[in-house]
């Protein structure tokens, strides 16, 4: 059985992504997420609040039968305030990195030494162009997206020091129509100097439907071949 936990998998790509694992008898899901609306045999939804840190921590991986695979998908993510630094409310800075940062490096962390065999692995974190180049007013969402980019890149150094069955990569999913987006969009502009251009995306349709985002993000998991580089997009295929 091929096991997948995957963050946020009540919406968005990680609905969609979930949804096309699915249609795969030899796949295993668990969801992490707030809220869940899929009902499926091969899925079972774990209820965690992901930026609440001691929930985190206190998650433990479930043990697995016949494990042939086992991939985590850290997708959960929020753009958090879109402010400039000195508007920010520091509650939302905090729950901003806790989720796109601290979660998936806790979640990386558990998921090493609950499974410390050699069945192989993929950790996948759902990145962003916005970790690799500045946009104001987003300045908590790039950091915790370079810190992504950073923490994949330094997990790829220890896995060939140790030679690990593992391989780890840092995907920007490109522009997609889900919540974030229209979320996006509400930004004042003040705020927020690219604002046009994200409302432009939308009404050009410009924005990737989740449903195809999430096929070239299945690509870089079945794909080894599109494995080789730790920092990725899906830019790089479609
Ligand atoms: N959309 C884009 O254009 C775009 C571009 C580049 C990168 N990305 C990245 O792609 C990933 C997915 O984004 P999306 O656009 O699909 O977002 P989305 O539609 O807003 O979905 C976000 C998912 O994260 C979960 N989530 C949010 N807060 C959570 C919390 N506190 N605890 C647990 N789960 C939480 C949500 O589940 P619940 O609400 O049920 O908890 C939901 O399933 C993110 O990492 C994002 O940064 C998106």
């Amino acid at each position: 059985m091929n096991y997948y936990f995957i963050t946020g998998s009540s919406k968005g790509l990680g609905r969609s992504l979930t949804e096309l694992l699915l249609n795969d008898e030899n796949n295993f899901i668990y969801g992490i997420s707030r809220t869940n609306n899929i009902n499926h045999e091969q899925f079972q939804h774990l209820k965690i609040d992901l930026t609440d840190l001691d929930a985190v921590k206190q998650f433990q991986f479930p043990e697995l039968k016949n494990a042939t695979s086992i991939t985590l998908v850290n997708n959960a993510g929020i753009v958090g305030d879109i402010k400039y630094l000195g508007n920010l409310d520091c509650d939302k800075i905090i729950s901003t990195y806790n989720l796109n940062l601290i979660t998936p490096t806790l979640l990386i962390n558990q998921l090493l030494k609950t499974y410390n065999n050699g069945v192989k692995k993929l950790v996948l974190n759902i990145s962003s162009g916005a970790g690799r180049s500045p946009i104001d007013g987003w300045n908590v969402y790039c950091a915790t997206k370079a810190g992504l980019d950073m923490l994949s890149l330094v997990f790829k150094e220890e896995i060939k020091n140790k030679n690990l069955n593992i391989n780890i990569l840092s995907l920007a999913p490109g522009i997609i129509d889900t919540g974030m987006q229209e979320f996006i969009r509400k930004a004042d502009e003040a705020n927020f100097s690219n604002i046009e251009r994200f409302i432009e995306y939308k009404n050009n349709g410009d924005l990737a439907d989740p449903i195809s985002t999430a096929k070239l993000v299945a690509k870089f998991i079945s794909d080894k071949t599109l494995q080789g580089n730790t920092i990725c997009s899906v830019r790089d295929i479609s």
